[in-house]
């Protein structure tokens, strides 16, 4: 795993095999951000002409190596694009996250490169810090190394700024949150042989154990002792037997209590509803919104953040053999209500059904779900956007700003009263399938049911942005990404700032 250190040191004179600079784009064409100058002059102040004669522009994404001058330690010059050069001084987070990221992929092979894009405050260190972890990611649990392609051994960023503490202070949480998310993209990218709803749950206690947090795991027999019959429902059909994991973060200090569930279906054969060929290989990244949750809890434990967190992990294996819960089956479900299986596909809601009012019974602040659960919303939203649906207007938006300022796309979307109908059955107290168009609201509103009154919540579908099939781009590698995690550890760190989200029933 790739390395982080910060360092004051001027260009010429640091240890390194790499250095990196950033590029950026202008009417004029290609522009030096501030702190290239020392690596300028030693170009004769031609650095960005050079570029520019090259064939760079400075746009995002854009890579070039260059030789040293004479008398630096570093053999190569890597630059990389900014996109547009700011107007105003300062770039973006984002666009320093994506050139982090993609001179981090661009190293892959080299021992140490230093970075030294535009970093001065916690903020942009922290950008670059987390930019360069993500995009030097790389799942080699089953692969041996590819000679010369392993991740870039150690990042030291350069700072630009007066002083270094900022700096450190931004790389620290940097590297707390880019090791987190690279931990759910571990997990997403894990072949449902190796990880089952019994080893994700070991997985969580052993990490809880490392860094202090709270984990207790229900398993079937504790399922069945305390009726968990969406868990067990789905589980039933698999011989990898289905868990709850629960793991906490309390702070003293703390003044809001959150919930996040993640639907956590370590394969999604569909169960008796069966997928087709082309629809059930890509499956094994179904638990991407238990990872997401996990890995979001044990960031707010290990940046101590002042603020409680439960995360609710519901885990099984949705599998077709004698024992599966068939179409037309009726499960009760924890708290009581039933719901008539019509499609065993539709099992994720099931899931998180069951959690959600587990999740209530403690009375948090709010609950947010995270989950892989509809094709529909991948369909509305495309691949890189998550939809965020609330019966809740001012929380759903309070959510959806909070993921543009952690640099993740999310779009608001609706539920609509009307659709609710489509759910009704005449055998149970609701079914878990309904009209088809829309399915992504019409799985929201089934979550809706379930949520116990006067908590605010949220449902994140990532089923579109949780695992990336084409070429990597910016800090986006192939495979899991670890969507929903940069979002659910931005609402931690707004409750720590904030009085708890207003009830409904206080409207
Ligand atoms: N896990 C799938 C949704 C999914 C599809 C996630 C593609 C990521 C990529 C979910 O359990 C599912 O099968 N949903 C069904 C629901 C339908 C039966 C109402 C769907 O979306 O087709
Ligand atoms: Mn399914
Ligand atoms: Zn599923």
């Amino acid at each position: 795993m790739t390395s982080l250190a910060v360092t004051s040191s001027t260009a010429a004179s640091l240890h390194v095999d790499c250095l990196v600079i950033g590029v950026a784009r202008s009417r004029g064409g290609p522009v030096l951000p501030p702190g290239t100058d020392t690596v300028n002059e030693a170009f004769g102040g031609t650095l960005a002409q050079v570029v520019g004669r090259l064939g760079m522009t400075g746009a995002e994404g854009e890579i070039l190596k260059l030789p040293s001058p004479a008398g630096f330690v570093a053999d190569i010059v890597l630059a990389v694009g900014l996109g547009d050069a700011a107007v105003e001084g300062g770039y973006t987070s984002e666009a320093l996250r994506r050139a982090a990221g993609v001179a981090a992929r661009a190293l892959a092979g080299t021992g140490r490169a230093a970075v030294m894009l535009p970093v001065g405050t916690v903020e942009t260190a922290e950008a670059v810090a987390l930019g360069g972890l993500l995009g030097s990611y790389a799942f080699s649990a089953h692969r041996a190394p590819v000679d010369g392609r392993n991740p870039v051994g150690e990042l030291v960023i350069r700072t630009t700024g007066e002083t270094l503490d900022d700096v450190t202070e931004g790389v620290r949480r940097g590297a707390v949150i880019g090791q987190e998310v690279n931990r759910a993209r571990d997990l997403v990218n894990m072949p449902a042989n190796h990880l089952t709803p019994e080893t994700f749950a070991a997985t969580v206690q052993a990490v809880g154990e490392e860094y202090g947090t709270d984990v207790e795991v229900l398993d079937e027999k504790a399922l069945a002792e305390h009726s968990y019959g969406g868990i067990l429902g789905v589980g039933q059909g698999s011989v990898r037997k289905p868990r709850l994991v629960r793991i906490g973060h309390t702070h003293p200090a703390a003044r809001t209590t959150l919930a996040f569930v993640g639907k956590g279906i370590t394969y999604d054969s569909g169960g008796i509803s069966l997928k087709p060929v082309g629809f059930n290989e890509i499956m094994k990244r179904d638990m991407s919104g238990a990872a997401a949750v996990f890995a979001s809890v044990v960031t707010a434990s290990r940046l101590g953040l002042p603020v409680n967190i439960t995360g609710w992990l519901p885990l099984a294996e949705n599998m077709p053999s004698g024992s599966a819960t068939r179409p037309g089956d009726v499960l009760r479900m924890y708290g009581g209500r039933t719901v008539e299986v019509r499609n065993t596909d539709a099992e994720g809601r099931l899931v998180l059904a069951d959690a959600m009012v587990r999740a209530g019974e403690d009375g948090p602040d709010a609950i947010v779900d995270v989950a892989t659960l509809t094709a529909a919303m991948k369909t509305a939203l495309g691949h890189r956007t998550f939809g965020v649906m609330s019966d809740d207007d001012a929380f759903r938006e309070h959510v959806v700003g909070a993921a543009a300022r952690a640099g993740e796309q999310a779009w608001a979307m609706p539920l609509p009263a009307e659709l609710r109908e489509s759910l009704s059955t005449s055998v149970a107290d609701i079914a878990n399938t309904g009209e088809r168009m829309g399915g992504g609201l019409v799985a929201g509103l089934f979550l809706k049911e379930f949520v116990p009154p006067g908590i605010p919540w949220a449902h994140l579908d990532i089923a579109g942005p949780a695992y990336h099939e084409g070429a990597p781009y910016g800090y986006t590698p192939e495979g899991g990404t670890g969507s929903g995690v940069r979002t659910l550890v931005q609402l931690a760190e707004d409750a720590t700032a904030e009085a708890p989200p207003r009830s409904r029933t206080g409207e």
